[in-house]
């Protein structure tokens, strides 16, 4: 491969970065490049939707809970809507999961080679008030036949099998950073062109950093071990930061080095997170920018999925800082089993 290709200037649109990419796989059909410009068209509708929900009425609670029996706000239900429409009327995908439905949603493109998790939208809790909120997204290539519905087989791929993963930051400025296995690249949107362009080529994490990112709140649920790994970065000096939106938590460290942590509790013996649409794309992310993501004990690409929406432990981050919290926890486990 001739990675000269690859050193586009930043600058260079979206559309363009994607159509190049491809041009890197001679046997590549186009259809996972339009996926992904798919997935960039619903991300500029969304990101408008945001900016303008103070102006119109769709701010606030939409009244009904989702599968995970959490509040839904009206902009998860309006960007879950844009999503599935974008993604149903591109044609590439056969089935979606998405966090805001409990069923696979057949698409009814059973052509369609691919399959895709979603969150449509992440941090709900912070659509209010301002605070950057984000989408993320996983891909898989099917493996049933093409011509029938995607299965649940399809859905449950283990995270090592995704094709692609990205998320987008609706924040300070809007962004779309995704990976399709070959390192990973970001893209801001220029609201008056309409356009992403790259702005963060080739993203790399650094090694190690100096903060890290918890929910303190819960830390009278917290194991030892995860107690002790934080009592440890505290005093290494390190510094706190939590937004409380994943995508912007995670999306702060990636650039800035640090870890992002939501542990298994006493009181969610699973964490919190969904591992089919928020760890995974994460994670695959995380790993081609040189980090490292774990559910505490082993690699979160690794974890075989058993249902759409299940949840997982993350430690994500830092290659360094992961490592470490895993040493803590590790302590944690042969102290249980010690006792008994
Ligand atoms: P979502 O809005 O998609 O349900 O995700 C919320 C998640 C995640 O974005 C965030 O990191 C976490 O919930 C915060 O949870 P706590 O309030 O328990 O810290
Ligand atoms: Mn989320
Ligand atoms: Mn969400």
């Amino acid at each position: 491969m001739d990675h000269n290709k690859l050193a586009l200037p930043v600058g260079t649109t979206l559309d363009r970065f994607i159509m190049r990419k491809q041009e890197d796989f001679p046997y590549a059909t186009g259809e996972l490049s339009q996926l992904l410009r798919d997935i960039a068209l619903a991300a500029k509708i969304v990101n408008r939707e945001i900016n303008r929900s103070g102006l119109i009425d769709i701010a606030g609670a939409y009244g009904s809970q989702n599968i995970q029996g959490e509040d839904q706000q009206k902009l998860d239900v309006i960007a879950n809507i844009r999503f599935i429409r974008a993604l149903r009327n591109g044609g590439e995908v056969c089935t979606i999961i998405s966090e805001e439905d409990e069923d696979m949603i057949q698409t009814g493109n059973n052509q369609g080679k691919y399959v895709v998790a979603i969150d449509p939208l992440d941090g709900s809790s912070n659509i209010d008030v301002n605070v950057s909120i984000g989408t993320i997204f996983s891909i898989y290539r099917r493996i049933s036949p093409t011509g029938t519905e995607g299965t649940e087989q399809d859905c449950l791929q283990t995270g090592t099998h995704q094709v692609a993963a990205g998320y987008v930051i609706y924040g300070s400025s809007t962004m779309l950073v995704y990976t399709t296995g070959n390192g990973v690249n970001g893209f801001t949107y220029e609201n008056s062109l309409g356009e992403f362009f790259l702005s963060h080529p080739h993203i790399t994490t650094p090694k190690t950093g100096a903060i890290y990112s918890i929910n303190e709140g819960s830390s009278e649920y917290f194991s030892e071990g995860t107690a002790a790994f934080v009592a440890h970065c505290k005093q290494q000096g390190y510094s706190a930061r939590y937004i409380g939106s994943l995508v912007a938590d995670f999306h702060r460290n990636l650039l800035k080095g640090g870890i992002y942590m939501y542990p298994a509790t006493k009181k969610a013996p699973n964490g919190k997170l969904r591992l089919m649409y928020e760890c995974n794309a994460l994670a695959f992310i995380v790993e081609q920018a040189g980090g490292k993501s774990s559910n505490g004990r082993s690699r979160t690409l690794e974890q075989t999925p058993q249902s759409l929406h299940e949840r997982s432990p993350l430690f994500i981050g830092s290659t360094e800082l992961v490592e470490k919290a895993e040493e803590f926890l590790a302590a944690e486990y042969s102290d249980a089993l010690a006792s008994l």
